[in-house]
């Protein structure tokens, strides 16, 4: 008698706890699951992922379905619940999180654990199975990579912060200082453009975007592209040559950046090829004097090829760009270390280190028929070449004096 009574409370005790174990993976899920599905806010995830990935994207319309999908993609573990990728997928966060975003994402987090906590032990839940298996980005990985916020940083730094020095006299708060009471400027309208958040790029980038100076619907628009290369009035006048180098990098980026915020790679042949040079500053300087006054204006690139004991170099070390001084018959620009990207020199390549000293070849390129202002893509090539001229001997750093060489001399 005795036993039977006990078996018989075990079988209510057992089959009470397992419709719990029901209810409350159900409850969970639509008390805390299908909101973050509903909800317009973005989830944390974005704050990392610029395009194509986001929390909703792992949540199905049920919660079998959901949880049959994320058990096949192997971001659920059985065995150890708080072990599952997908928790650990949350619980990454950037080192500075905002406080709205830390209470988001732990948020996400204390719901996703306490469901799959019940749902493992649900025994119907944990045995369902998917036939769509459709949950997770949809967007193929290499998209899913190039959209990473800590790439996009790094194009950020390859094609704009690595000249950010041409701006920062003017744009960094640490530097700017004398500019105010000047020209009427109160501290409020210099403050207005300190967009350069010293040492720190992926902050200046942040600041460029909220204070409307990258333009997203038009990127070739944006401010930070059309003030400094003249296209637009500028308080610091043209800092760089439409068509240039730089224009071509800042281009690059602004393109890009705004296709990724716009969510427009779907593909990863739609992905943009990085620069084919990788490129660092040197602080050293080049000056060519006795140019044609004819060529004021136009654009001039110096390609700088080192003497390697019995060659010169296949490729240039060096490389230099800017637009020829009006009526000085002279061309100043500071100098580049440069290689292409995949060599061996590239990933020795440091910034602000100088070329050493030593015998170059100077080969100098002009846009006689302003190419590159018709077509900003246009690079110089061997119908633009003018001359050669050799150099030897040491190489300083800063602009005064800088290397100085004579234009080669033409009839
Ligand atoms: C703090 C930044 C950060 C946050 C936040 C973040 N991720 Fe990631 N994610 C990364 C990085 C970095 C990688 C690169 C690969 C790696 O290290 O796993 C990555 C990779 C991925 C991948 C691809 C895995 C691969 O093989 O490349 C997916 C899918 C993913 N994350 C999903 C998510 C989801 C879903 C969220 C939100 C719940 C999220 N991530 C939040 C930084 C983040
Ligand atoms: C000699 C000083 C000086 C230098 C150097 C300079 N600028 Fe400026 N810039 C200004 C002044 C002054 C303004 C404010 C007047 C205006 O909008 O043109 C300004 C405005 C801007 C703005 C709009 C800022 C805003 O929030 O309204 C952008 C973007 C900008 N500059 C980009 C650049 C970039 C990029 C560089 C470097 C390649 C650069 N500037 C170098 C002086 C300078």
């Amino acid at each position: 008698m005795f036993r039977y009574h006990f078996s018989f409370l075990v079988l209510i005790l057992v089959s009470t706890a397992s419709l719990q174990a029901e209810d409350s993976a159900l409850d969970l899920f639509r008390t805390r699951i299908s909101p973050i599905l509903k909800s317009s806010n973005p989830s944390s995830c974005t704050e990392c992922h610029l395009s194509g990935v986001d929390l909703k994207n792992y949540i199905g319309d049920t919660q079998e379905e959901t949880f049959a999908s994320l058990k096949e993609a192997g971001l659920i573990d059985m065995k150890h619940p708080d072990q599952s990728k997908l928790l650990t997928f949350i619980k990454r966060a950037p080192e500075k999180q905002t406080p709205v975003s830390e209470k988001a994402r732990n948020l996400e987090y204390e719901a996703f654990r306490a469901w799959i906590h019940a749902a493992v032990k649900d025994p119907k839940v944990a045995a369902a199975k998917t036939e769509t298996n459709q949950l997770g980005p949809t967007l193929p990985l290499e998209v899913i990579r190039h959209t990473r916020q800590d790439r996009v940083v790094g194009s950020f730094v390859e094609n704009v912060w690595t000249e950010i020095g041409r701006c920062v006299s003017c744009h960094s708060a640490e530097m700017n200082r004398k500019m105010i009471g000047r020209n009427d400027n109160t501290k409020e309208d210099i403050d207005a453009i300190s967009w350069v958040v010293p040492r720190n790029p992926a902050a200046t980038l942040d600041k460029l975007y909220e204070s409307g100076n990258i333009d997203t619907d038009d990127p070739y628009a944006s401010l930070m592209l059309t003030k400094p290369s003249g296209l637009s009035d500028h308080g610091g006048g043209p800092k760089f040559a439409v068509g240039s180098r730089t224009d071509k990098n800042y281009r690059r980026f602004l393109k890009d950046y705004a296709a990724i915020l716009n969510d427009e790679y779907q593909d990863a042949k739609e992905l943009p090829e990085p620069s084919k040079q990788v490129a660092f500053i040197t602080k050293q300087n080049l000056r060519i004097v006795d140019l044609p006054e004819k060529f004021g204006r136009k654009l001039l690139r110096a390609d700088i090829y080192r003497w390697q004991g019995d060659k010169w170099s296949e490729t240039p070390w060096g490389t230099a760009e800017n637009a020829i001084a009006g009526k000085r018959h002279m061309w100043q620009s500071y100098v580049l270390a440069t290689a292409p990207r995949d060599s061996a020199r590239a990933k020795k390549l440091k910034p602000e280190t100088p070329l050493p000293g030593g015998r170059y070849l100077i080969k100098i390129y002009i846009d006689q028929e302003d190419k590159v202002k018709a077509d900003r893509d246009y690079v110089l090539g061997p119908k633009e070449f003018y001359g050669q001229v050799e150099i030897k001997g040491p190489w300083k750093v800063g602009y005064q004096p800088p290397k100085i060489i004579h234009a080669p001399v033409k009839d």
